[in-house]
């Protein structure tokens, strides 16, 4: 089940994402305000096109490729980060937090078929990047999502071990010599996965409009899937770890995260 009210006591809200839960909270004023504002500033990029979600229509995959790239870096700003995020998050974590800048995402009709894009598409948890197990994901969908352009969440995994090679990842190497959303694809020990086959979950997808707020625990497992609906889907998301919480050892259970490093030390702070 997916919640779609936040706790009025924030430690409430944030134990409920420790131990498992979703929520997908519906377009307010604020998140309205977050993606309207990054609606505008990705379309920017694609001036040919009559709307975010068509854009495949209008251009080859080497420039939409390049127009991607392109308002990533718009996006990924330290000042949009304060700007956009600060006010949501404030009500919710304790001074001193750590927080990420905005990532975009797309994923565009098809983008499954393409081989150099496999390894975006396998199940993962994010803390395999080591990202704390205190690490609170938020996403935020630019375009309105039906279930086979998001993602699934495997929630008999949450506190299930799967096999997976997180132990060959490295932040520090991995900052040194990939970084995020590089644009070109690098070795395999950057992108954990699983190991072995999921059993006994088919998976939970999800739909929503844009502007709604999902909310999961880093820890979760979890896949995008493959998008044949003829649109494309644009997503922000970002994450924030509530720094008392870590230094109390609060967070999701760890059941099988075997990376090295911290990849919160490049977070900002709020
Ligand atoms: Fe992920």
């Amino acid at each position: 089940m997916i919640r779609t009210r936040i706790p009025p006591i924030a430690a409430d809200f944030r134990q409920a994402i420790y131990d498992g839960e979703v929520f997908i909270i519906p377009a307010n004023a604020k998140t309205q305000g977050i993606a309207s504002t990054l609606q505008t500033l990705v379309h920017s990029h694609y001036a040919a096109a009559d709307a975010l979600d068509n854009v495949h229509t209008y251009y080859d995959p080497t420039t939409l490729w390049q127009n991607l790239t392109a308002a990533r870096q718009d996006v990924v700003t330290q000042a949009l980060a304060r700007q956009l995020i600060t006010p949501l998050i404030t009500p919710l974590f304790n001074t001193g937090s750590a927080f990420d800048v905005l990532r975009l995402r797309c994923s565009v009709h098809n983008g499954h078929l393409n081989p150099a894009a496999a390894q975006s598409y396998a199940a993962h948890r994010d803390t395999w990047f080591a990202n704390p197990q205190a690490q609170i994901n938020f996403w935020l969908p630019l375009t309105d999502v039906t279930p086979q352009q998001g993602f699934r969440f495997y929630r008999r995994y949450f506190d299930r071990a799967i096999n997976n090679n997180s132990n060959a990842f490295n932040y520090d190497d991995f900052a040194r010599n990939v970084g995020f959303q590089a644009p070109t694809r690098s070795p395999a020990n950057a992108h954990p996965t699983n190991q072995s086959i999921i059993h006994g979950d088919k998976g939970h997808s999800f739909s929503c409009n844009a502007g709604d707020l999902l909310i999961f625990a880093a820890a979760h497992l979890h896949q995008p899937e493959a998008n044949a609906t003829g649109r494309t889907r644009f997503s922000v998301d970002f994450r924030v770890i509530d720094s008392q919480d870590r230094a109390n050892g609060l967070g999701a259970p760890n059941v099988d995260n075997a990376s090295q490093g911290d990849a919160s030390i490049d977070y900002l702070r709020l």
